[in-house]
């Protein structure tokens, strides 16, 4: 029975879990709170600061793991490196790992790469970011190098927006770092998530494109397969090779892209599930987390076929939310019979916190489900 550490444990770690225990895995999850979705379904967790190398050298310690398995991006990648040195697999690899925990390596490499971005550059202080607006000369997207779910973005198109841009940048990022990236803003005709899946044997496979709609940089809905031309889907593909091959390691990875026109852009990478990949609960004949699994275990990937149309629809609390909470409405959602929900078990809301998906035929469906469900705030005794 292989045990694997789980390094986050939201709910794209929850549904990997459930599918790593299909193949007879022991799961240890961890996150830095109790009761976090995925340690609702696993053998043993660990409560830990993830950034903190102590620690995380004491629990890999103390549960002896086969592999360790990321889900998130805040971890201490030199530890590690480390750790995959000294023999422990780390999932895909460590430096996969490493080049993605920050936006400043993964965008770097892409253009060493010669893959097309949006423009970009950095700054570490209000002064640099400044002068990187006037180098880019047009709308910006302003971003911590450290951090996610659309956390301390912003866009701008005036030095007084730039200038409020830093403060947000400050207020959202993770970590200790004052670095934020600024990027040409790309007025796309739409997004995408590939999912390529890079196995044990060196092969890539790919799941139908995905396309998303994202506000305030966060995930909103999603569906598969997204309508892409043919030689968009082809230039995806080759980007997609290109860089996972040399991250190296085995997993899926998802990769955002940008498309205008007949124009590709390369935008970030999750060398790990995506949240946007969720729909494949409900279209795929494999989901992401079934594909993710069957590649870190060295299983053959199955051909991945796309049994129906979907989307999914993602259900959060409101923006002044706060602690415990109850979600009305699911029998009512249901009444519909091709509606299906994954409510995360979350403890807590926090303001837009993401507390489960609607898995539906179509949109217009999905959102109907989605007027009839409400996240309440429980009641004090
Ligand atoms: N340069 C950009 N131009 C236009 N939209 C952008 C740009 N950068 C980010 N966005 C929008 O914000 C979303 C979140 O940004 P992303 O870089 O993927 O951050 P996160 O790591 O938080 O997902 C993107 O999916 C896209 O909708
Ligand atoms: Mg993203």
């Amino acid at each position: 029975m292989k045990r694997i550490l789980l390094l986050g444990s939201g709910e794209l770690g929850k549904e990997l879990t459930i599918s790593l225990q299909r193949f007879g895995c022991y799961i240890i999850a961890c996150d830095k709170y109790k009761n976090a979705p995925a340690m609702q379904v696993s053998q043993e967790c660990e409560v830990f600061d993830m950034l903190n190398s102590n620690n995380l050298k004491q629990v890999i310690d103390k549960h002896k793991p086969d592999l360790i398995v990321p889900e998130i991006e805040a971890i201490d990648t030199e530890s590690l490196i480390q750790f995959e040195r000294n023999g422990l697999k780390v999932i895909p690899s460590s430096r996969a790992v490493s080049m993605t925990m920050n936006r400043d390596k993964i965008r770097n490499r892409a253009k060493e790469l010669g893959i097309k971005t949006a423009r970009f550059g950095y700054a570490e202080t209000l002064n640099g970011l400044i002068e990187m607006f006037h180098n880019i000369n047009d709308k910006v997207a302003i971003k911590p190098v450290m951090s996610s779910s659309g956390k301390g973005q912003s866009y701008a198109s005036t030095v007084s927006e730039v200038k409020k841009a830093w403060t947000v940048a400050l207020n959202g990022m993770r970590g200790k770092k004052k670095k934020v990236i600024i990027e040409e803003y790309i007025n796309f005709d739409y997004e995408i998530t590939l999912l390529t899946i890079l196995d044990s044997e060196g092969k890539i496979h790919f799941c139908p494109p995905i396309g998303h709609v994202q506000e305030r940089g966060d995930y909103q809905y999603s569906w598969q397969p997204a309508k892409c031309e043919q030689n968009i889907v082809n230039k995806m593909k080759i980007i997609a090779r290109k860089i996972v091959k040399d991250l190296s390691g085995k997993g899926l990875f998802g990769i955002e892209f940008f498309v205008k026109k007949n124009e590709v852009y390369f935008s970030e990478l999750s060398p790990r599930p995506h949240d946007t990949g969720m729909v494949t609960m409900f279209t795929q004949n494999f989901s992401e987390f079934d594909l993710h699994a069957r590649a870190i275990l060295d299983f053959t990937i199955p051909k991945i076929e796309l049994c129906k149309t979907g989307v999914s629809q993602v259900i959060l609390a409101n923006k002044n939310a706060q602690g415990k909470f109850f979600i009305k409405g699911i029998q009512s959602a249901l009444q519909d019979k091709n509606i299906d929900i994954r409510i995360f078990g979350k403890p807590e809301t926090k303001p837009y916190r993401r507390m489960g998906v609607i898995l539906a035929s179509n949109l217009k469906k999905a959102k109907e489900a989605l007027s009839k469900i409400k996240v309440v705030k429980a009641e004090m005794n």
